[in-house]
């Protein structure tokens, strides 16, 4: 294997930290593959990509058509696909039946799915027949409904204790590395600190063992991106200026120009 492997990314746990991002998009995902030790087709490509308000509707055959882009892109980084929403929550038999299909019509190197002690069975269960799992833990979005929203987790303390032991579930399962996604900055060190898998943060704290974002969000490419987001890009407004000169210039019959046309 060429590419980065799931016991290299877990032997970076309180070494080097990881580095990743999301990627839908077999252009994106070629630069990212420069920098990235994993790339993440994320569920979120419902809303990012497709205009979904949560990531709920999400069906596999699109994880699937995202996840082959990207894998086709892409030649270093490690490729984790979200499992989504409905596809592995029922038991064991139905979560490796998908991780399974995901992996085989994608060629990606591992699956992630939403869950702490609940999904621990499952994680085993894959993971013990080939199919490295990523876990991810604290907001899990595909919850936006029980949650009620969108909501930072551990802001009261009397909840730590349910995500501590969450981390450790899906650890002691032998998930390879664990999102932590939307908690407070001192829950998310303690999670660090109680597992031996390397942890991923989002809207966490710098002292994960890795970080990832959302790659629209710090391209700019997103107006109303939330605080854990900082925003590295330019890429919505220089889209927009690309997108007024062009219609300038067709408007004045500017372009095309001598270069574009065939003599
Ligand atoms: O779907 C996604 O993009 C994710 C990351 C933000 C962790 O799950
Ligand atoms: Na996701």
């Amino acid at each position: 294997i060429r590419r980065m492997t799931v016991p290299q990314i877990r032997a970076k746990k309180g070494a080097d930290p990881i580095v990743s991002l999301t990627s839908y998009h077999a252009h994106t995902a070629a630069i990212v593959d420069k920098f990235a030790d994993f790339i993440l087709v994320g569920d979120s490509l419902g809303m990012v990509m497709h205009g979904m308000d949560s990531t709920i509707g999400v069906p596999l055959d699109l994880m699937i058509m995202h996840g082959r882009a990207v894998v086709r892109g892409t030649k270093r980084a490690l490729i984790v696909v979200d499992m989504p929403f409905g596809t592995y929550e029922e038991s064991p038999n139905m979560g490796f039946r998908n991780a399974a299909k995901i992996m085989k019509e994608t060629a990606c190197g591992a699956v992630k799915l939403e869950g702490g002690a609940r999904m621990a069975e499952t994680i085993r269960f894959l993971s013990e027949r080939g199919i490295p799992v990523m876990a991810h833990i604290g907001l899990t979005p595909q919850s936006v409904n029980t949650m009620g929203g969108f909501k930072v987790q551990g802001r009261d303390e009397a909840a730590w204790k349910t995500h501590i032991d969450d981390a450790r579930a899906v650890a002691e399962a032998g998930a390879f590395a664990l999102v932590v996604e939307g908690v407070v900055e001192e829950l998310a060190d303690k999670i660090t600190a109680a597992v031996d898998i390397p942890t991923i943060g989002i809207g966490a704290s710098k002292n994960c063992d890795g970080q990832i974002l959302v790659l629209e969000d710090m391209l700019g490419l997103n107006p109303r991106v939330p605080k854990f987001v900082k925003v590295y890009g330019d890429l919505g407004p220089a889209i927009e200026r690309a997108v007024a000169e062009y219609t300038e210039e067709v408007k004045t019959r500017t372009f095309p120009g001598e270069d574009n046309v065939y003599r």
